[in-house]
């Protein structure tokens, strides 16, 4: 269990390189550097990452459009998980949905991704639907969760 010497901030080009990294070991579809490079760019997005003493050890991002906001994408470095980063990159992206008036947030997750459904759960996001085949690697749906926004 690591302490609580890790900040969250923006994410910012330079931290592309490790946000690579860590997609690729983290997703069977994983975004491109270009994909990431844009969302920096998209006025409706926001983009944070975990630095754990200087090194990116997570990153996730939401788009708030109006009142709702989505999780674009959440992770964290395998040698980092289990220590709190995604429930603290979850907080404040929620915190920075809020702050943009949003009143509730999303997201899609696999219903094989047990250690996500787990902490979406304890965040307190409830199943609200099903998108039938969403993934295309292996057309397996996904859930869509929401969370209403205080
Ligand atoms: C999902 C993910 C972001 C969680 O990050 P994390 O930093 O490990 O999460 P936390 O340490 O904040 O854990 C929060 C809770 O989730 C649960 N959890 C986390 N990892 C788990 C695992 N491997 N198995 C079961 N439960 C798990 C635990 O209940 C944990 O609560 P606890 O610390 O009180 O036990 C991380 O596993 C990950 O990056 N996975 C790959 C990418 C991914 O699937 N992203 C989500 C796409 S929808």
């Amino acid at each position: 269990m690591l302490n609580q010497s890790f900040i969250l901030r923006r994410m910012t080009p330079q931290d592309i390189d490790k946000v690579m990294q860590i997609e690729q070991k983290c997703f069977t579809l994983p975004w491109s550097r270009e994909s990431y490079l844009g969302e920096l760019k998209n006025s409706f997005a926001i983009y944070l990452v975990c630095d754990f003493e200087g090194e990116i050890a997570g990153y996730g991002g939401i788009w708030v459009v109006f009142e709702e906001a989505h999780i674009t994408n959440v992770a964290v470095d395998p040698d980092f998980q289990q220590s709190g980063m995604g429930t603290a990159l979850m907080q404040e992206l929620e915190q920075a949905a809020r702050n943009k008036k949003a009143n509730r947030i999303l997201l899609e997750v696999r219903p094989s991704n047990e250690a996500a459904l787990t902490m979406y759960g304890k965040l307190d996001y409830f199943p609200s639907g099903l998108r039938r085949g969403y993934y295309s690697d292996n057309g397996e749906d996904a859930i869509i969760m929401t969370k209403l926004l205080f």
